[in-house]
């Protein structure tokens, strides 16, 4: 395995112990008193008080009329890859430069990832390469929300509708921020979150799926519960509980639900907390855009952010992988983000690309995640200090 790989896997891994790691997820309220509670009411399986506690609030935070509590974002977009009804012969948009999720779903239903090249300015879907690559193939959009600041929505949206298309948000990365003062999640017929370890909320592994179009809701709760009418079932819409349609088991447990509602109550604070510590970034580093010697991520005036992840694009590769080398002899983790899928073996085989994809090969090689987490104080001052100092010399 190259160096510089093995130094990402451990770091996002936690596996090497940095003095400042790029994430560290906390415990921020009543996880411990949930959790307990949880075991002593000894319902460990999935859909239960917790869990409906948690799709409750997420309804309200992203404004969609449904939303399933699954066991990973991975799981959600598997999801959305079968409410899309994809097959082979069928065609999906997606952006090159995302995890590995957003174009597996696809691949999995024996479907084609088609990647398309991402905006400089904020790493999200291009809407012109998108109304390029449509063909009559063309079943859905997955767009990604990179860093939680939302894609261009509208313009998706305007395609999408334009020629009868899914649309479908990669929201992983995005609870709790907005897009003309609409909050992710209800910017797409379906939209999917994560909960996993490295997110702004966490329950270790968790996910969800937010369904915005009423015709597809019965069927989502039928792939949930493994391809049976179980929720129809208790809800008295029917007699017998059988098999009806493909699915899976996506639901989580209620101990990892009982995790997932302490962390949502305190998602406001822990938004806040993040957005400040990458606002202090922000002004650390805008001399150094200024004048040329890195550049930042711009976030569009009518999209609002969630403080998820803050980057910087550095000269090229080489300068980069000293960069990482620099910070990790003062322990502090910087890793980079996503080998674009569509050079990738994998993206290779399953995948194909419409136009060029130079800004996802330029920006991909040249970016690193600077630490940001929950409560990180006066840490903060000490990456960027140590930052200043690697790219001034
Ligand atoms: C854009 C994107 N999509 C999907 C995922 C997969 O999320 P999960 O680990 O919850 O399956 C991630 C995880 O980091 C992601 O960043």
């Amino acid at each position: 395995m190259p160096k510089e790989y093995e130094e990402v896997l451990n770091q996002v891994s936690g596996l090497k112990p940095f003095d400042i790691p790029f994430n560290r997820p906390k415990l921020i309220g009543n996880e411990r008193s949930y959790i307990q509670q949880g075991l002593e009411e000894g319902f460990f399986a999935g859909n239960g008080r917790f869990t409906v506690a948690c799709e409750s609030l997420l309804k309200e935070m992203t404004g969609s009329p449904k939303v399933q509590l699954v066991h990973s974002c991975t799981a959600a977009l598997e999801m959305a890859a079968i409410l899309c009804d994809l097959g082979p012969g069928d065609e999906v948009i997606t952006p090159s430069f995302t995890f590995v999720s957003t174009a597996n779903a696809v691949v999995m239903r024996g479907a084609t990832p088609v990647f398309v090249d991402i905006l400089p300015n904020t790493l999200n879907i291009d809407p012109d390469a998108v109304a390029k690559a449509v063909t009559p193939k063309t079943k859905a959009i997955f767009a990604v929300h990179y860093a939680g600041v939302p894609a261009e929505m509208d313009a998706l949206a305007e395609i999408a509708k334009a020629h009868n298309i899914i649309l479908v948000e990669d929201a992983a990365q995005a609870l709790g921020s907005k897009y003309n003062g609409r909050p992710a999640g209800s910017l797409g017929d379906l939209a999917a979150f994560s909960f996993h370890a490295t997110k702004n909320v966490t329950s270790g592994e968790g996910g969800a799926l937010a369904i915005n179009r009423a015709d597809l809701v019965e069927r989502a709760d039928v792939i949930r519960d493994k391809g049976t009418n179980r929720s129809q079932f208790f809800d008295g819409l029917a007699e017998k509980y059988t098999w009806v349609d493909i699915g899976s088991s996506y639901s989580p447990s209620e101990l990892t639900a009982a995790m997932l509602l302490a962390q949502l109550e305190q998602m406001e604070a822990v938004i806040s907390d993040r957005l400040s510590s990458a606002a202090r970034y922000q002004s650390a580093f805008t001399d150094l855009a200024e004048m040329g010697r890195i550049d930042l991520l711009v976030r569009p005036v009518h999209c609002q952010g969630n403080g998820h992840l803050f980057c910087l694009l550095l000269r090229d590769e080489a300068e980069r992988r000293k960069f990482i080398a620099d910070m990790d002899n003062f322990g502090i983790g910087t890793p980079f983000h996503y080998v674009p899928l569509h050079s990738s073996p994998a993206g290779r085989k399953y995948g194909k690309c419409s136009g060029s994809l130079t800004v996802t090969e330029q920006l991909a090689e040249r970016l690193v995640r600077l630490p940001l987490y929950y409560n990180m104080g006066e840490t903060v001052d000490r990456v960027i200090k140590t930052a200043r100092n690697a790219l001034m010399n």
